[in-house]
């Protein structure tokens, strides 16, 4: 069973947008901290473990989620069981979550993980990337921290096809309404099913790997 029955107040200490976490923590600055050092060893280890035959799946997503921060949070890799919205945008039903997460995620394997794609052009690559990525932000099957896994699954898709790690830093800045690029980019994807502002931020974040 892929989804945990947990309720919100399973999840966040009473009164507030603070996560439970197994360290006790009710800071959110310092678990801020410990979050952002967690998710930057795990992009040392999963650019890694990279192999040219990993299988960018459903249980592949999921592990980065788990793997990531199951040393902090109880629901680490498990998918929510309760409908959730941010700012006007409710994310796909809790009850239709697996049934879409299958479909996307067979529709990625269909298009190779983007590899038909790595020998076009940018653009094109940052079509289809947007596209799925799109996807996956109206999705939003974890209870927190999808944005960064998302984010580190498309980055490891990347790097599997010869790109950098795409650079968001522009886009993830606070802009002068309090909503940045990516958050606007998203409401775009999740609000009318649309991909074009995704598709520019990651263009412009995309540069091709010096390795050979
Ligand atoms: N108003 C909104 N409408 C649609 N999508 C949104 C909205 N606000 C946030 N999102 C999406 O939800 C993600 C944030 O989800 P969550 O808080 O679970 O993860 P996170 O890792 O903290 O994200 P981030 O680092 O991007 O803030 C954002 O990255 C964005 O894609
Ligand atoms: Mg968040």
């Amino acid at each position: 069973m892929s989804k945990y029955q947990f309720t919100e107040s399973d999840i966040y200490l009473p009164g507030t947008d603070i996560p439970r976490n197994k360290l006790g923590i009710d800071n959110p600055e310092l678990l801020h901290e410990i979050e952002a050092a967690l998710l930057q060893q795990a992009y040392i280890h999963f650019i890694a473990e990279l192999s040219p035959t990993v299988h960018f799946d459903e249980e592949y997503f999921k592990s980065l989620h788990r793997d990531t921060y199951e040393s902090l949070y109880e629901w680490g890799g498990h998918y929510r069981s309760v409908d959730m919205s941010k700012g006007g945008s409710l994310f796909c039903r809790a009850a239709y979550l697996e049934q879409e997460s299958r479909r996307i995620f067979r529709e990625l394997a269909r298009e190779r993980y983007l590899q038909p794609h790595a020998g076009g052009t940018a653009e094109a690559f940052a079509e289809r990337l947007a596209h799925f990525q799109s996807e996956l932000i109206a999705l939003h099957p974890f209870y927190e921290l999808n944005g960064r896994i998302t984010r580190l699954f498309f980055d490891l898709i990347a790097i599997h096809n010869g790109y950098e790690p795409i650079d968001y830093s522009e886009a993830l800045a606070a802009g002068p309404s309090g909503l940045n690029a990516y958050i606007e980019a998203s409401i775009q994807c999740v609000q009318r099913a649309e991909s074009g502002k995704l598709q520019q931020i990651i263009l412009r974040g995309l540069r091709k790997s010096e390795a050979v």
